[in-house]
């Protein structure tokens, strides 16, 4: 008896490793390559999770939330944050215009948050490059991603230098994701992201065609 059990314990370990990208325990990196993230965005992929809530909603890799729910902004949780580092937040979707690989490259992304010199990732705290707007995917282009990601800053980035972008005015729209990691000194990948999907919801369908807003 005792041997069939230890058998069949081989057996159950076994096949928990043999398959290691349908674990619980997915990476950050395998989940935002598997998602397509990192090719729609042109970026390395993040090494660790970033914890992100809606209230008691949380964000997990690529999970659905109802865009009533994200309105407010969230709070956002880094365990492996260097105290002496400044990190900067974004929130993206990497794909407004939901378009098809085969159509339109390079992606175009619309950037809904932008906050730097975020220290013990204290957002309250950071500069606010682009103020917190909530997901609103477009009717009719289907599901999106919302792209959370933390990069550490090489140093402070000086906000009030007149070649800041300024995105309450200038277009949010396309946002050039890799300029800005370029001009600003932004670490190669990603210290850390996390991402979930919304749809323009069907119940609102019908009052957006009533009122021609569609
Ligand atoms: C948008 O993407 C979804 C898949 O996520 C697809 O089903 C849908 O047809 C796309 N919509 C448009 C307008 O391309
Ligand atoms: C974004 O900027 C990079 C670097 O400046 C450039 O190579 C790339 O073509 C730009 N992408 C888009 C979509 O404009
Ligand atoms: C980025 O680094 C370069 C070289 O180290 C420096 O000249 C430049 O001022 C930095 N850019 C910003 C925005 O801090």
């Amino acid at each position: 008896m005792k041997l069939v059990l230890a058998c069949l314990a081989v057996l159950f370990l076994a096949s928990v490793l043999a398959r290691p990208g349908k674990s619980k325990k997915q990476s950050a990196g395998d989940a935002f390559e598997d998602a397509g993230i990192t090719e729609l965005l042109n970026i390395q992929a993040p090494t660790n999770w970033l914890k992100v809530k809606y209230g008691p909603i949380e964000v997990k890799r690529g999970n659905d939330i109802y865009p009533g729910d994200t309105i407010e902004q969230p709070t956002i949780t880094f365990d492996q944050a260097d105290p002496d580092t400044y990190y900067a937040w974004f929130l993206l979707d990497p794909n407004y215009n939901n378009y098809s690989a085969k159509d339109k490259k390079p992606y175009k992304a619309l950037l809904y948050a932008l906050y730097v010199n975020i220290k013990n990732i204290n957002i309250k705290a950071a500069d606010v490059l682009a103020k917190y707007l909530g997901p609103s995917p477009r009717t009719g282009t289907g599901e999106h991603y919302y792209v959370h990601l933390l990069w550490e800053q090489q140093e402070k980035i000086d906000v009030s230098s007149c070649d800041m972008p300024d995105y309450e005015t200038d277009q949010r729209y396309p946002f050039n994701l890799t300029e800005f990691i370029s001009q600003y000194n932004l670490s190669d990948e990603p210290a850390a992201g996390n991402f979930h999907t919304a749809s323009f919801p069907d119940d609102l369908q019908e009052v957006c065609e009533e009122g021609g807003y569609c």
